[in-house]
């Protein structure tokens, strides 16, 4: 019964009426989240890792709105941030400095101490910043270190983040020069982190850095948190399978329960998914400028392009789109192009309900890094964000206005 339950839960989407509304009642284009999907997809972590000590840290990165983060911390979760403004805009949302955590690369030590200065938790990614840390903490704050395990994992290049040639975090084969500051400076390493990639399917990955974790525990003696990284696959196609969080709850419980041996200590699990939460809850809502026939292609050109939703084409990623306007029209073939003078096309040949100048289309899974990747390109506006939350919508962002374009420009001539 409960496995009905939640298959029947499981389909928790807007409706296209709930959608066609929306479309009219703001205009086009614009983005639609669903608070309950995302409460539904929390409630699925929570349950799946029930018999393990895990904590849960949204990466924000995915989508920032100030009321998605107030949703989300409504949940009792907590939240992942990339930036410095990012903790800012998690305080500001009401989020406790303990359950916020700044998980960064690259960053001047500057934004280290600005965090700190919140008194949040800090993974930090290189030899340098820690040893900064180092200098100006020595042991009084506890922190955690990023590492990267070597590991090839995630949907595609672009967002593979722990192999060998990867930017991200202390490559783990200099382990000797990490210990060698953690004992100049008598750091307290609270925490191990390793986030592999985005779209991770395979739960094995995860059992990879817990292998890592298993080796390199008992060098740390403060340890709190294993921090394992997002990276939950959700499935963007028709019939594709995510990554199985029941399955990697039990293993993480195992995991936690063997290592408890080692390390002599109980330690915690945390994870990071973004794209896990949001994603599925998020809608965008464009509509068909232009037909254009061609030997080779009909072309539907929507209002938008990848100055509002990059993935298509940044990472080939593939978005489900449907014909709002004419659910039940014959099925043909197009391809979805945006308005923006480069070739920015959604999907080269998809079979939809048969297309109109002024259709509604819209683009499913739209919920993580779609708008946030938006920008203004081509001098566009943003588009607006619509929050949907006990069945009644509520505009969360404006869409921008021309003097948005001017706003931060220096006329000096
Ligand atoms: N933790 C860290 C340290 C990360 O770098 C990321 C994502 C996450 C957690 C969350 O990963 P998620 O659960 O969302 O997969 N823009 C790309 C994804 C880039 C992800 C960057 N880091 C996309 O649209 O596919």
């Amino acid at each position: 019964k409960r496995r009905n339950d939640y298959l029947r839960s499981m389909s928790q989407t807007l409706s296209t009426e709930q959608l066609n509304r929306i479309a009219d009642h703001y205009g086009t284009p614009v983005y639609v989240y669903h608070a309950e999907k995302i409460t539904q997809q929390f409630s699925r972590l929570t349950e799946a890792f029930a018999s393990s000590d895990s904590r849960f840290f949204y990466a924000c990165k995915a989508l920032t709105n100030i009321n998605i983060l107030k949703h989300i911390r409504s949940l009792g979760c907590n939240v992942d941030c990339s930036s410095v403004n990012e903790v800012h805009l998690a305080v500001k949302a009401g989020f406790d400095p303990k359950n916020i955590l700044y998980t960064s690369n690259g960053i001047a030590f500057s934004e280290i101490e600005e965090a700190a200065g919140q008194g949040v938790n800090i993974n930090i990614d290189s030899l340098s910043n820690l040893e900064k840390f180092g200098r100006r903490y020595g042991g009084t704050y506890p922190v955690g270190i990023r590492l990267r395990p070597n590991i090839m994992a995630g949907g595609n290049l672009k967002i593979s983040t722990g192999h060998e040639k990867s930017k991200f975090g202390i490559p783990v084969e200099q382990l000797n020069a990490i210990l060698a500051l953690v004992e100049k400076y008598d750091l307290r390493i609270a925490g191990l982190h390793i986030h592999t990639g985005s779209e991770i399917r395979d739960v094995e990955v995860f059992m990879k850095v817990a292998d890592i974790f298993f080796e390199l525990a008992p060098h740390f003696k403060d340890l709190v948190y294993l921090d394992l990284g997002g990276g939950f696959k959700v499935p963007y196609k028709e019939n594709e399978t995510g990554t199985d969080i029941e399955l990697l709850g039990q293993k993480v419980a195992e995991v936690l329960n063997k290592l408890q041996q080692v390390y002599g200590r109980r330690l915690q699990a945390w994870f990071e998914p973004g794209k896990f939460l949001v994603s599925e809850a998020g809608y965008f809502i464009t509509q068909v400028n232009v037909l254009k026939e061609s030997a080779t292609a009909a072309f539907a050109g929507v209002n938008s392009g990848f100055n509002h939703l990059i993935r298509p084409m940044f990472y080939e990623s593939y978005h489900r789109i449907t014909n709002i306007s004419n659910p039940e029209g014959d099925k043909k073939h197009y391809a979805v192009v945006g308005n923006i003078c480069e070739t920015d096309t959604f999907a080269w040949d998809r079979e939809l309900n048969e297309v109109r100048e002024g259709d509604f289309l819209v683009f499913h899974n739209a919920g993580a890094y779609g708008f946030e990747m938006g920008s203004n390109y081509n001098s566009r506006y943003l588009p607006a964000q619509v929050l949907v939350k006990d069945g009644a919508h509520h505009l969360i962002r404006k869409r921008d206005v021309f003097d948005d374009l001017l706003r931060n420009q220096v006329e000096v001539l």
